[in-house]
């Protein structure tokens, strides 16, 4: 069964929104398989966003990532990893579509970085080494 790393990012949980986040997930039919609310670590959040380094946003986005708490999960399914990154909207929420949970909870709050309430993986590989990264 594929499995893909969720992250609710610290705009969601600071906004109230794990729980309809979760919820769109698992309406969706994907299975929540682990579950963990943590305080990000910049060793962490270095590994994962390891693609990113030297670009103009990474800095923003390790610190944004640290500014609170961050909500990962795992949910299970066939074609799990396309289906939530379809289901997330576009990586910049001003454009992300309505029904999308960037579209229909997203915004640009005028600073450097996307904040875009979720992260999830691109692909098989992605999934595996950030579950690895997250979970162990
Ligand atoms: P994730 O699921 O979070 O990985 O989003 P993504 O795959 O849609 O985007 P990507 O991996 O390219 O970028 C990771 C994160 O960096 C995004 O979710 C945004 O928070 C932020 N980000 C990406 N591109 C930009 C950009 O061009 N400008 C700014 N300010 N932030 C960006
Ligand atoms: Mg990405």
């Amino acid at each position: 069964i594929e499995r893909t790393l969720v992250l609710i990012k610290p705009d969601g949980v600071t906004r109230n929104l794990s729980g309809a986040i979760l919820a769109r997930i698992e309406a969706k039919g994907y299975t929540l398989a682990q579950l963990e609310m943590v305080n990000a670590t910049r060793e962490v959040l270095e590994q994962h966003y390891e693609e990113h380094v030297g670009k103009p946003f990474y800095e923003p986005l390790v610190e944004f990532m640290l500014s609170g708490p961050v909500v990962a999960a795992i949910f299970e399914g066939n074609s799990v990893i396309a289906g939530f990154r379809s289901l997330a909207g576009a990586t910049d929420p001003t454009v992300a579509a309505p029904g999308t949970i960037r579209g229909d909870f997203g915004r640009d709050w005028g600073l450097k970085v996307q904040q875009n309430l979720v992260h999830g993986s691109d692909s098989v590989l992605s999934a595996e080494r950030e579950i690895g990264i997250w979970f162990g």
